[in-house]
């Protein structure tokens, strides 16, 4: 019978036996995987064990500086925090195209990761949240044809792409490959991650850049960062985060009329985006209740410069999708 006890001391056992006295480079993204992941690594080999966070600039608001100082401070868990936030957005100048925004995103996702490794390194294995339906998927493409052992071609990321150079190859260590999500989750918190963790809604790898529609700014970014904290405020505060599968705001590059006092106003639209689904593949609207939608719209249009108006997408996928791009 599976335990989760059984599983931690096990799989304990088995990264020490396979690292040995080796170095490891773990990718941190914040999500339950990766951050399970860097825990059982880190009660296995210790300081053998390199985290390394990398800041696109477009994580939520508080995001960034909440994972770090969780990591440092209170898991004890050293992170290489890695400010790539200009390269991001400027990768981006004059870009439109949802693809071309996630493959340039992705592009150069690794390029910092190669770049740091290097500075950071060497590693012998690079530690990979692979998923035993990421096993199934690729299951031949991270094999070594010689030895058949798995080896790093790619690192997996939420990009899901991005060829490794050939000089620079790793062995895995993906003690998380048999596992669910479901039990990965039980694993988190079996290891003492903390909820806000373990619970933590799917958040796209490209993040708010593809929650900007069209091109992206900085100044869109601070507006949009702003309005979604003030969702996320909000239904935590109405208790309701666990009902939502995904809950967040999403900028328009279009400008409407308003009026605020006895000022004309021109500014951008939000779209409040918050939907109930069991695996994302298929999600419904969700409905919340209208006194908490008015206390969101009231924020925003008041709190956050720049918008002017806030609407609730009612669409169900399909066949809408949940993020608009
Ligand atoms: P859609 O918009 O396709 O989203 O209904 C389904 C789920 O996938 C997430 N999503 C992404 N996750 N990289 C990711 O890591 C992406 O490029 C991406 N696009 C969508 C989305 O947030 C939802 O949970």
């Amino acid at each position: 019978i599976w335990t989760t006890e059984a599983f931690v001391e096990e799989s304990i056992r088995e990264i020490r036996a396979r690292v040995g006295s080796k170095r490891v480079l773990l990718a941190l993204s914040g999500g339950v995987d990766s951050s399970t992941l860097a825990f059982l690594l880190h009660k296995a080999i210790g300081d053998q064990l390199t985290c390394m966070f990398i800041d696109q600039g477009f994580m939520r608001k508080l995001e960034p500086e909440r994972l770090v100082k969780l990591f440092k401070e209170e898991f004890h868990i050293p992170v290489e925090y890695v400010n790539a936030r200009d390269r991001f957005i400027n990768s981006l100048t004059g870009v439109t195209d949802p693809e071309e925004k996630r493959r340039i995103i992705g592009h150069q996702f690794i390029r910092v990761f190669e770049e740091e490794s290097r500075r950071l390194g060497p590693f012998d294995y690079l530690a990979q949240g692979t998923l035993y339906p990421d096993v199934i998927e690729s299951a031949d493409t991270n094999v070594d044809l010689q030895t058949g052992e798995r080896v790093a071609v790619k690192i997996k990321s939420h990009h899901n792409v991005g060829g490794l150079p050939k000089d620079l190859r790793f062995k895995l260590v993906e003690p998380l490959r048999k596992l669910f999500k479901d039990e990965v989750r039980k694993v988190g918190r079996n290891i003492g991650l903390p909820e806000e963790i373990v619970n933590r809604h799917p958040f796209p790898g490209p993040g708010l850049a593809i929650r900007i529609l069209g091109e992206v700014t900085a100044e869109k970014l601070n507006i949009l960062r702003d309005a979604d904290l003030i969702v996320r405020q909000e239904i935590n505060q109405n208790g309701l985060y666990h009902d939502c599968w995904q809950a967040f705001a999403v900028l328009l590059p279009v400008k409407s009329v308003g009026v605020m006092g006895d000022q004309r106003t021109y500014a951008y639209p939000i779209v409040l985006r918050i939907v109930t689904s069991e695996d994302g593949m298929t999600a419904d609207w969700a409905r919340v209740p209208y006194d908490v939608l008015e206390v969101i719209s009231n924020r925003i249009v008041n709190e956050v410069k720049g918008v002017n108006r806030v609407v609730y997408d009612i669409t169900s996928k399909p066949p809408g999708t949940i993020e608009w791009e």
